[in-house]
């Protein structure tokens, strides 16, 4: 069975079919998903998703681009809520400096915040970078982060900024990406990273791979992904879902749940 690691079920993009959707992940082989927290109130869906479907976890957290307005208050409810049994990670937390706002201080600040928060409640951490890979890196070694452990989830970087995340420990989220035709620095990385500290994500309803991309994505699509790992890793899809599989329960420390 597939897991996929990361989902924004949430997303009004499913308002119309979500149910339907998600009742036959498993006939179709999707065994396990974790749909992501990326504010508060699609922090508060995910969770409500979580406890809907037994095969469904959550990741609690506040995604760069919805920093601006958040408080020391929203923090503590994160917190709270990050007790719950089917609470994973803290996450997508990160810095995204492809738009100006919110301005990098603010993004920053929050980041360090939730990482700390990762410490507290003793969770891995789900990671969103995009150009700002020189930040990141710094606040995650200053921070630490080899200790809290987690996902760059839609790596997006070079091979060296890969090699020093997977010495660190963490596992590299891969996607629809891999697929695309111009991607073929994604493909070095998926070529050399361990597969042991490869995971599988959609980040459904965006990043859907070849033949589908630009339209909705679901996890029904990571054959595709599957089937290009495979490609470039010299396996079976059966070794890819497999290994993928077992790291990915690694990654959100699932064999420590009763
Ligand atoms: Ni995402």
């Amino acid at each position: 069975m597939i897991f996929d690691t990361h989902t924004h079920y949430d997303d009004e993009a499913f308002d119309c079919d979500r149910d339907e959707l998600l009742q036959k992940m498993h006939q179709d082989g999707i065994g396990c998903i974790v749909n992501i927290g990326a504010g508060v109130s699609s922090t508060k869906e995910t969770v409500a998703l979580s406890e809907a479907y037994d095969f469904i976890y959550a990741t609690v957290g506040v995604h760069p681009s919805e920093v601006a307005d958040l408080t020391d208050a929203d923090i503590d409810w994160l917190r709270e809520l990050a007790k719950r049994e089917k609470v994973l990670a803290i996450g997508e937390i990160g810095l995204d400096y492809h738009y100006d706002e919110p301005e990098k201080e603010v993004q920053i600040k929050w980041f360090k915040r939730q990482l700390e928060l990762a410490r507290e409640v003793n969770l891995p951490v789900c990671i969103h970078s995009r150009d700002a890979a020189q930040d990141t890196l710094e606040i995650m070694k200053a921070a630490h982060s080899e200790e809290i452990g987690g996902v760059i989830h839609c790596f997006s970087y070079s091979w060296d900024m890969a090699k020093i995340y997977l010495d660190m420990g963490f596992y590299l989220g891969i996607g629809g990406v891999v697929t695309f035709k111009n991607s073929r620095k994604l493909k070095e990385v998926v070529e050399k990273a361990p597969m042991e500290q490869i995971v599988l994500e959609t980040d459904a309803p965006y990043l859907s791979p070849e033949p589908y991309r630009g339209k909705r994505n679901t996890s029904l699509n990571l054959k595709y992904v599957v089937e290009q790992i495979a490609e470039l890793k010299g396996m079976t899809s059966d070794e890819v879902i497999q290994i993928t599989w077992d790291n990915a329960r690694k990654l959100y420390r699932m064999d420590s749940l009763v």
